[in-house]
């Protein structure tokens, strides 16, 4: 986690450095800093959230610097005070530091550079990072990137990091490992981000600086871009950034979670763009085109995901299964990068996550990398991580996610895993045309179904209002419903840290029953026809017990909508589709809840929005 910013030019920083730390600050905000250059440095940390770090900017001299980096933290070692935040300084007072990732092997390092004399006042892997350049730097008698290349072969771990020498105050050095770091280009001033929200002002040219692969920030010189592991001086390349600023700002939204619910219509539909053409219908992916022999004879898709993105792979199992017919299991990363995972011949491998970054995912992509599997990625930001490592994959083009509960990529992975499982279903003859065709037409009128169902808004904030006090809530569905129960349990606990439970609904005898009473309320998503009996018998167990019912519905049904509590009505669409419109709601009662309760709701308590450590 974390979020880094640097700048070198012939700018002033100070702006540049706060205004992206906030950018990023969805990465982590226990605490952070900053570190100008004005003939001397000045750094300044604290605890908490950049705001607070802003008032403590009060020296005029502060607004004149040309060099600087930021840091944003999410804690990992070390409680998150001001002594623990970033930037690190070594014990020269020379080297600065700001880094996201973590190295493992630190504590060896560390007892090694006690032995040579060093002392250190954090808890931090990082500050033992800065030491070791320094340690390199003084015994090889080496400049700064030079030092920063050998020490970093002697790290195990991840890294994204900038580096300031107060004697060189020309020039920032930076290397990534796993973390991502991305350098805009404007002539010889340098923005440096965690991703691109802090420089998109100013620059759309970018440079994605690869894993292993360090940058010399100069001034006057310019990028130079090495090999960490060889020092071989690469050829940098350089990229067009398609992001607008408006992409990244509240819009008038007095939260970007809000904001990011309401462009869902949009999202779709350029989830959807170039890749559905109608009359006559056809779904036209590339990736799928390339790859559709090795699909065509694969035995079984093994999803790795977390969060939220492996409910979408949930709902991912019932697409392909249902319309492409091939097994299919979901994996949590976190649990299949350490089994002895049976991975055969014909297995395909599809990483599920919208940031792209996610620790986990990422290790659990490498160890499969050993059984030598077709790996399909599916991710939201563009370059990252997962989308290099993966042989080929599609993005599901939701734009950039800030709050940090999943509202929007959500939704466009499970667009995206239906297309896909469209096409695939399609293409090797196990979906006849008949079917194909009516998926196909409910998914280009899906954003206008969406916009219908925002009308229901009002409704929504009132139950909100009614249940806000509550202390649990449980959410039940079943089949595609089962997924959307789980997603809109979380969507509720991580933003109003109310405890909340999804389960399919018939599990609800066997143990969860126990807890229905009148303090109970229970989410039921009851928009699935074919078993719209089962579920209204769930429905009369929850009330004969005294429950509450809050009901998701079809338009037009009556047999629920008469014995529940309160109902939040969706358009009626085709039951693999329904699932999709189903979680909106359920997206918009979590949000009122917290806002009501007064929760902090883009940056809940402990989270951060890209989980980029294990
Ligand atoms: C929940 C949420 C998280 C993420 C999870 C995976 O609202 O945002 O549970 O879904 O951390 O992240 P990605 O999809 O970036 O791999």
């Amino acid at each position: 986690m974390c979020g880094i910013v640097g700048y070198i030019g012939s700018n002033p920083t100070l702006d540049f450095l706060i205004e992206g730390l906030k950018k990023l600050e969805y990465r982590g905000y226990d605490s952070s800093g900053i570190v100008v250059f004005m003939e001397k440095p000045y750094l300044k940390k604290c605890q908490g959230k950049i705001l607070k770090l802003e008032k403590t900017l009060i020296e005029k001299e502060l607004k004149l610097a040309q060099v600087g980096l930021g840091h944003t933290r999410w804690a990992t070692h070390g409680a998150p005070n001001t002594v623990n935040s970033h930037p690190h300084v070594s014990n020269s007072g020379e080297l600065y530091v700001v880094h996201n990732g973590i190295i493992e092997n630190y504590e060896s390092i560390k007892s090694v550079l006690i032995k040579k004399g060093y002392h250190f006042k954090s808890e931090t892997d990082t500050e033992v990072l800065v030491n070791l350049i320094e340690e390199v730097k003084k015994t090889e008698n080496v400049k700064l990137g030079k030092a920063v290349q050998i020490a970093l072969n002697q790290v195990i771990g991840a890294f994204a990091v900038c580096f300031l020498d107060v004697n060189n105050p020309n020039e920032i050095v930076v290397a990534k490992l796993g973390s991502p770091l991305v350098i805009g280009i404007e002539n010889n001033n340098f923005y440096i981000g965690s991703d691109p929200s802090p420089f998109i002002r100013y620059t759309n040219r970018c440079l994605y600086l690869g894993d292993n692969e360090m940058a010399i920030l100069n001034k006057k010189e310019g990028l130079t871009l090495r090999s960490l592991q060889t020092d071989n001086i690469l050829k940098p390349k350089l990229e067009n950034l398609k992001l607008e600023l408006e992409q990244v700002e509240k819009g008038g939204f007095k939260h970007f979670m809000l904001k990011e619910i309401f462009e869902q219509p949009k999202n779709i539909k350029d989830a959807l763009r170039g890749r559905i053409l109608t009359r006559p219908n056809r779904i036209k992916i590339s990736s799928i085109e390339e790859n559709i022999t090795k699909m065509a004879k694969s035995n079984r898709l093994i999803f790795i995901a977390c969060g939220s993105s492996w409910h979408a792979s949930l709902l991912g199992e019932y697409y392909f299964e249902e319309l492409a017919r091939i097994p299919v299991e979901v994996e949590y990363a976190s649990e299949f990068r350490y089994r002895n995972p049976i991975i055969k011949e014909g297995d395909i491998i599809v990483p599920l996550s919208q940031s792209g970054e996610t620790a986990d995912t990422l290790a659990a992509i490498k160890m499969a990398k050993e059984f030598n599997p077709f790996l399909f990625g599916i991710c939201n930001v563009v370059g990252s991580s997962i989308a290099r490592e993966t042989d080929s994959g599609v993005y599901i083009h939701a734009g950039p996610e800030i709050g940090v509960a999943s509202t929007k990529a959500f939704t466009c992975q499970a667009i995206i895993l239906l297309m896909l499982s469209l096409d695939l279903g399609y293409r090797t003859g196990k979906l006849e045309g008949l079917k194909y065709n009516l998926i196909i037409d409910e998914l280009v009128k899906i954003h206008q179904k969406v916009e219908q169902l925002f009308k229901e808004s009002k409704k929504i904030e009132h139950i909100a209002k009614k249940y806000q006090n509550s202390r649990n809530f449980l959410y039940l569905g079943r089949g595609l419903n089962f997924p959307i129960a789980l997603e809109g349990a979380l969507k509720l606990k991580e933003i109003s840290y109310i405890h909340a439970e999804g389960y399919p609904a018939a599990e609800m005898k066997h143990g969860p029953i126990a807890l229905i009473d009148k303090d109970m309320p229970v989410v039921v998503i009851a928009t699935e026809k074919g078993k719209y009996h089962k579920i209204l018998s769930n429905v009369m167990e929850i009330k004969s017990r005294g429950g509450k019912v809050i009901a998701i519905l079809s338009q037009g049904d009556e047999d629920i909508r008469r014995i529940a509590d309160d109902f939040i009505e969706i358009p009626n669409a085709d039951e693999l589709v329904s699932p999709i419109l189903a979680n909106i709601p359920l997206q918009l009662l979590a949000y009122h809840i917290a806002e009501l309760k007064g929760c902090e709701i883009d940056q809940p308590r402990n989270l951060a929005k890209s989980v980029t450590v294990e």
